[in-house]
């Protein structure tokens, strides 16, 4: 696999980030018995596990340095999915959080790999579709802290950022009983390479959870967060109830049977941000058992 190298940037500009966390670990309990064998990041949406999204959405940011973590039991079920990643012109590792003991506990377990660098936090059942520019360019230009906001209309089962009218962050909650604004924080944050010692300074919430928003409060405090809405043209997808579930692999399936692309197909994600090239994307075609995904990939490989 090619070596993965960062530029060096000149004193006073952001580096742009390069390494990106999957939290993918939790009891899934919303969502048993599905999730009592197979975890809810492995449940299919439409014709691909959870996974691949959250994952497609790290590579189109063009972060090929990437660490998943999940539960001792799930672990194994990941690097059987995707190895090293070599295959794909990336590198993941894997780690264990042995308790879902709250999503701010990644930067602590993802200390060692992000090497006092900045990251890209995104958890593994959060799905994004559409323009992905608002991503990239929040990846270059990150400071302290950058989160995103979509105005939904249940915003009481998220955290919540209040903006102003200029679209400072007036206040972040979790999951408040009466939300002082639409806007939800979704599952993807950058943060400077301060994050993991913030993420060791915070104390458990009231439900013994180091909670992400705390976290990101940590910033908000000291002047160094930004939160910056999603357009209409993104789709912020949830997987959290059967029923959004469902809705997502048809929102999937219904834009797939539309086009002539396929959405969050990491061979093809790979070869167009520049990680393989087409002879590699032509000998993941043949070695795939699928046909029809197979011949997809020849495809894009001859394009
Ligand atoms: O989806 C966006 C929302 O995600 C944000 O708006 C909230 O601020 C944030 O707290 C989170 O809310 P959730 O209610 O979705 O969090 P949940 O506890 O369900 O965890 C999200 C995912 O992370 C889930 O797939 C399980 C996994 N997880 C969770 C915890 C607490 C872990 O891998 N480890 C953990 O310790």
């Amino acid at each position: 696999m090619p070596e993965i190298i960062s530029t060096p940037q000149p004193a006073g500009c952001p580096t742009p980030v390069t390494k990106g966390i999957i939290l993918a670990g939790g009891a899934g309990t919303r969502l048993d018995p599905l999730t009592r064998i197979v975890c809810k990041q492995l449940l299919p949406v439409y014709d691909k596990p959870m996974i691949y999204y959250p994952l497609s959405v790290l590579m189109l940011g063009d972060i090929r340095d990437i660490l998943i973590i999940s539960t001792p039991k799930d672990l194994p079920d990941f690097r059987n999915l995707f190895d090293d990643g070599s295959h794909l012109g990336i590198r993941i590792e894997y780690a264990e959080q042995d308790e879902p003991r709250g999503l701010a506990e990644a930067l602590i377990i993802g200390e060692e790999f992000l090497a006092a660098e900045s990251c890209c936090l995104v958890l593994g059942d959060n799905l994004f579709h559409g323009n992905l520019d608002f991503f990239r360019s929040a990846l270059r230009d990150n400071k302290g802290a950058t989160i995103f906001a979509k105005a939904v209309r249940d915003p009481e089962r998220f955290g919540v950022v209040e903006l102003d009218a200029e679209g400072n962050v007036l206040s972040l909650e979790e999951k408040p009983a009466s939300p002082r604004s639409p806007y939800a924080v979704p599952g993807l944050y950058i943060f400077d390479k301060s994050a993991p010692s913030r993420a060791k300074m915070q104390q458990p919430s009231n439900r013994g959870e180091l909670e992400i928003i705390d976290l990101v409060n940590s910033y908000l405090e000291e002047g160094n967060l930004e939160a910056k809405p999603l357009s209409r043209g993104v789709a912020w997808l949830d997987t959290g109830t059967p029923d959004s579930l469902l809705e997502a692999s048809s929102y999937i399936g219904t834009v797939q049977k539309q086009n002539a692309f396929q959405v969050a197909c990491i061979e093809e994600i790979a070869y167009e941000r520049g990680f393989i090239d087409a002879a590699a994307l032509a000998a993941l075609a043949e070695a795939h058992p699928n046909r029809e995904h197979a011949n997809y990939l020849r495809s894009r490989a001859r394009d």
